[in-house]
């Protein structure tokens, strides 16, 4: 496999570029480019809105503008990330084309306007791109310095037209092998008498028809075809560059564990995985909540492709859309895009590059802001994420490896998040995941988060959080990894459904998971805000929110007990030795301690390395041939005195540290050592 995203070897540090929202003020671009260079960057993507510039009229295209932006910027060994303009259409292709304007969820066609709101299935929404893409590449191909096309923006949201509908019942009667009565037992449908007897009647969910959860099964379907569309569409698009420039690779921003696209199916059809990262610092639920929540959403991005990814957008002062839109303290900017690094970024990029003077993002972070000037703490941040970018430039390419993996599966959020049942507030399933990796990354362990069909073989530890939708392959497949010497964990609500949210027969979780994890969950209880029970572990007291299940073991020992209500002194939390491995199951949700002294056990009984360090300090690793390096990452606002066993040496400094090291509040340390076997 290839070490580098793409044919340009180093860390790349840029931005978006919109010059063209200031076409009536000549001398921008020059003036740009000074501030580009003097903030040390080295990219920039443009093109992402620019349809309307490129093609003002129907088959009447302009490059002039485009070529001056493109030849400077090339002139200027700054490397361009160049766009499809996909995300927005300029105004005449819906006036004259309605069908590619989306049909919202109240079946109502919408007017133009924002962008990121086409019909993905419409032909002649598909042809325009297809071509408007395609005289984009013929046009820059051969120059050297595009280094990576950069698919539509941030795709999302899905369309109800008549196209769609057609579209979704083609899909079910392949998916179905054009059998409805296959479709009418995976949905369930004898309820309430919704039997379907002719594929033409099948709708997808809207809110004044059927809604997305009386028949889980059609919502299961819906979801995965909007996947399928948009990723046909992407497809599309990747073709069209692709067959003028099939050298130069592709990739489409990804927006976290953003839950409408399934994006470990998305992810195979792009060389390179980038995402865009919005870390709301500061804010109510403080930094170190903040720092392991942004760490589990890289560890999801690479994890993607197992490789580097690329963080193609952050802000480099506030948004303008958090609730509050608060300034980066100082060092945050710095800490921020460190954290990106060391957890397989091969990139600092941000959103945008100048401000503009109108328009809805006029008060979002820029690099230049409307002074219009190369000053500034916001800039002068920037500069030093350059220069420090280009100091640490040997690490571009390097990898990570992780023993242990968290499951996020967007297939098990949707499903369980449209359940109707247990807690309908708010389930919690993504903060559930990010709990249990929180526990690794406080103790520097490398985490991968993987989806469920990942493969589970090469880690000493699987973590499956409210695995409440499995299919019998993937049951298989766990069972498999425990068999095997495995160490699975799993929570309340695992294994009830099969991936049709059909519930498993013969008690839960289904299948082969009741001899996997020794037990069987009865019932569950469903807490109130000003409930409580508490658990008994290890002669501590450990409190319990949200749920709490009622298991009957078969071969798991009970290792923690509920203490209070009906259930009292019946098992909580349990072990199994299942083959050459073992399974935990863990039966309620824990209120914030619990967690950390079940994972004190189970990490010292597995051998695998961790570290002792202050809260709030994060370490990661990144490796290549004969070299590890350390990232030391400090969230609090105080300074941190760490001890690690090894010896490293300073990258920015080029001290070798030994013993203690002290990392800076909103501060990190990047250290290296050699390493045998390189
Ligand atoms: C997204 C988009 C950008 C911009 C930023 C603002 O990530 O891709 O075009 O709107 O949000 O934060
Ligand atoms: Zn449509």
């Amino acid at each position: 496999m290839k070490e580098y995203l793409t044919s340009y070897h180093h860390f790349l540090h840029g931005a978006d570029y919109n010059p063209e929202q200031w076409i009536r003020y000549p001398g921008m671009l020059d003036e740009d480019i000074r501030f580009m260079k003097d903030a040390h960057c080295n990219v920039m993507s443009v093109g992402i809105f620019s349809w309307f510039i490129l093609e003002p009229e129907e088959g009447k295209y302009d490059f002039a503008f485009m070529d001056q932006v493109v030849d400077k910027l090339s002139e200027h060994g700054i490397k361009i990330i160049l766009a499809t303009p996909s995300g927005a259409r300029p105004r005449w292709l819906a006036e004259r084309y309605p069908e590619v304007l989306r049909v919202s969820r109240d079946c109502r066609r919408e007017k133009y306007g924002f962008r990121q709101n086409h019909c993905y299935t419409s032909p002649i929404y598909r042809e325009k791109v297809a071509n408007i893409d395609r005289r984009i590449a013929k046009r820059y191909q051969g120059n050297q310095n595009i280094i990576l096309w950069h698919i539509s923006n941030e795709y999302g949201g899905e369309c109800h037209c008549g196209l769609c509908q057609q579209a979704f019942r083609t899909w079910l009667r392949d998916k179905y092998g054009n059998d409805l009565d296959r479709l009418n037992d995976a949905w369930w449908t004898g309820f309430w008498s919704h039997i379907v007897t002719d594929w033409q009647q099948i709708h997808s969910p809207t809110s004044i028809g059927e809604p997305d959860y009386v028949l889980p099964g059609l919502f299961m379907d819906w979801k995965e075809f909007i996947t399928w569309q948009t990723t046909s569409f992407m497809r599309e698009e990747i073709a069209a560059v692709k067959a003028v420039t099939p050298d130069i690779p592709v990739t489409t921003n990804f927006m976290g564990p953003y839950q409408h696209l399934d994006y470990h199916f998305m992810k195979r059809y792009v060389d390179v995985i980038s995402w865009d990262s919005y870390p709301s610092w500061h804010s109510e639920r403080g930094d170190i909540v903040e720092a392991y929540s942004i760490a589990f959403a890289h560890d999801l991005h690479r994890c993607f492709h197992h490789r580097p990814f690329l963080l193609m957008e952050s802000t480099p002062s506030n948004t303008n859309w958090f609730d509050i839109c608060k300034l980066k303290r100082p060092g945050m900017h710095k800490l921020s895009s460190i954290q990106a690094i060391a957890h397989g970024s091969d990139s600092v990029q941000y959103f945008q590059w100048r401000k503009g003077r109108g328009g809805l993002e006029k008060f979002h972070g820029a690099v230049i802001d409307h002074r219009g000037e190369a000053k500034g703490r916001v800039f002068q941040d920037v500069r030093e994420v350059g220069l420090l970018l280009e100091s640490i430039d040997e690490i571009a390419g390097s990898r990570t490896s992780a023993e242990v993996a968290v499951v996020y599966d967007y297939r098990n959020r949707w499903v369980l998040e449209n359940a109707s049942g247990f807690q309908n507030r708010d389930k919690k399933y993504k903060r559930t995941c990010i709990n249990h990796y929180k526990e690794f990354w406080k103790r520097g362990m490398n985490v991968d988060v993987i989806g469920l069909d990942d493969d589970l073989e090469r880690y000493g530890i699987v973590v499956f959080p409210m695995l409440y939708s499995v299919s019998k392959e993937n049951i298989r497949r766990i069972e498999e990894y425990v068999a095997g010497g495995g160490t699975a964990i799993a929570t309340y609500i695992t294994g009830y459904v099969n991936e049709m949210d059909l519930c498993y027969l013969g008690g839960f979780p289904g299948g082969e998971l009741k001899e996997v994890f020794g037990l069987a969950a009865e019932e569950i209880d469903t807490l109130y805000e000003t409930d409580r029970n508490t658990v008994r572990f290890q002669n501590r007291v450990y409190g319990a929110v949200d749920y709490c299940e009622l298991i009957v073991p078969t071969t798991a020992e009970a290792i923690a007990f509920y203490e209070d209500d009906f259930y009292a002194e019946k098992g909580a939390v349990f072990k199994n030795e299942y083959k050459r491995g073992t399974a935990y199951y863990i039966g309620f949700r824990d209120s914030g301690e619990f967690l950390a002294a079940f994972y004190d056990t189970v990490i010292r009984r597995s051998a695998l390395k961790y570290y002792d360090l202050p809260y709030g300090v994060a370490l990661h690793t990144r490796e290549t041939k004969g070299r590890e390096y350390f990232f030391l990452e400090n969230y609090n606002k105080f300074d941190a005195v760490v001890k690690i066993p090894e010896n490293i040496r300073n990258l920015e400094t080029g001290k070798e540290m030994y013993d203690s090291i002290v990392v800076k509040g909103y501060d990190a340390v990047i250290g290296v050592r050699s390493v045998a076997g390189g």
